[in-house]
């Protein structure tokens, strides 16, 4: 079976009628499913793990030589620089977590209000400038920003949107922001599944991804960039394997460098391999055939979405900017937790609806004064997403579902 076929895209579900029908998961951006080498990698270890950087066994060994293999495997993907630290995280949240944490003291963080929560809230010293309405105009206001920042910043932003898939203009804003001195974060969550990332080449000084949204299952994320602020920084987690040499006294000990120093605790063994083994498969794979698919599904999507009266397809930047395989949907006149429902119900279609964790763009988006959950909620959009494994069926499924629902 190819590596990066989708595990269970055979699922089936009961209609209300009792009909079996094949499940449509279009809801990618939030967990992607998991692609034949996440699955192979875990199984293969299932067997014979044993504990990582601590025994001396031969499950030890090879599992350490496995996770170690893994970062090496993820730096290529990731396009690491000499002097670039890889470690695993739990997630994009808890990356850009640790980094906001790493900051040296006095960091001014500048971010665009369209950020995910994930890239809007862990920052010290925000300064948080308006969703811009054009490329151009990100620029334009960083710009002006950077005019008015004294001593040390960085600037984070979201390779491509979590609401609307639109690709930002990293590699622009990144060019402004060193220009001044100032790193750049990239929070690629919705940008690695999709395309190629190179830090080099988006001009990231760090970059963090998950890799539930990267065809491999949960609980591993990334971050990778500029070691000499994360060797200076606190441990993120105190504790065993983050500290190198501990005394007898309280506050006597020499905390690790590297990656380590950031990993406290035993690593996730299975979520590293995981996603260096889809790294490894999507490096591999003709990546220019899998974004054409994509693009390709994209245009059928958003053509026959046009087609259905009640939908309005919202974006930041216009209808014209590169996107993801993502689209967002405001319905006046609907609750979109209340159609994403349906759709599931009577159709099998799995989508999502709400705020989608990003607040401040969702309401600009819908002109909404309202603030609901993080989760799906009565106010908001509906989005669909899609990735690898996604086909034509899915996406007239959902066209053809979501015009019958808006129907009644
Ligand atoms: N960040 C994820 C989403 O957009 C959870 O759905």
């Amino acid at each position: 079976m190819p590596l990066l076929d989708v595990i269970g895209e055979d699922l089936k579900v009961a209609l209300p009628s009792g009909e079996l029908t094949r499940f449509v998961h279009l809801d990618y951006a939030a967990s992607a499913p998991c692609v034949r080498a996440a699955a192979d990698a875990v199984q293969d270890l299932l067997p014979r793990y044993g504990s990582v950087h601590r025994g001396t066994g031969v499950r030890s060994q090879a599992s350490t030589l496995a996770y170690e293999l893994a970062r090496d495997v993820v730096a290529e993907f990731v396009g690491a620089r000499p002097g670039d630290t890889v470690i695993f995280t739990r997630n994009t949240t808890d990356a850009l977590n640790l980094l906001a944490r790493a900051l040296p003291a006095g960091t001014t963080t500048l971010q665009f209000s369209g950020e995910h929560h994930a890239n809007l809230l862990p920052w010290p010293n925000p300064v948080r400038l308006p969703t811009p309405s054009s490329p151009a105009e990100a620029v334009t206001l960083l710009t002006a920003a950077l005019a008015t920042v004294t001593g040390p910043a960085v600037l984070t932003v979201t390779g491509a949107s979590n609401v609307t898939g639109e690709v930002w203009p990293v590699r622009e804003l990144a060019d402004v922001a060193h220009a001044h001195g100032v790193r750049v974060v990239v929070d690629a969550a919705q940008l690695a599944p999709h395309r190629a990332v190179d830090l080099d080449e988006l001009g990231a000084d760090y970059l963090a991804f998950s890799g539930h949204k990267l065809y491999a299952p949960f609980g591993a994320g990334v971050l990778a960039g500029r070691a000499d602020w994360l060797d200076a920084a606190e441990p993120y987690l105190a504790g065993g394997g983050a500290s190198a040499v501990v005394g007898d006294v309280p506050g006597e000990l020499t905390w690790a460098t590297g990656a380590a120093r950031h990993e406290g605790g035993t690593p996730n063994l299975l979520g590293a391999v995981a996603i260096a083994a889809v790294a490894e498969a999507l490096a591999a794979a003709d990546r220019d055939a899998l974004h054409a698919h994509e693009q390709a599904l994209l245009t059928r999507l958003r053509e026959g979405l046009a087609g259905v009266p009640g939908a309005v397809e919202v974006s930041v930047f216009g209808p014209d900017q590169p996107r993801v395989g993502i689209v967002s949907l405001a319905l006046p006149g609907h609750d979109p937790a209340d159609v994403a429902l349906r759709l599931g119900r009577d159709h099998g279609i799995g989508v999502r609806a709400g705020q989608f964790c990003a607040h401040p763009l969702v309401r600009r988006l819908t002109g909404s004064a309202t603030t609901g959950s993080c989760g799906d909620g009565a106010t908001g959009l509906l989005r669909a997403s899609f990735g690898i494994g996604s086909d034509v069926e899915d996406v007239d499924r959902f066209v053809a579902g979501l015009a019958a629902v808006l129907r009644t």
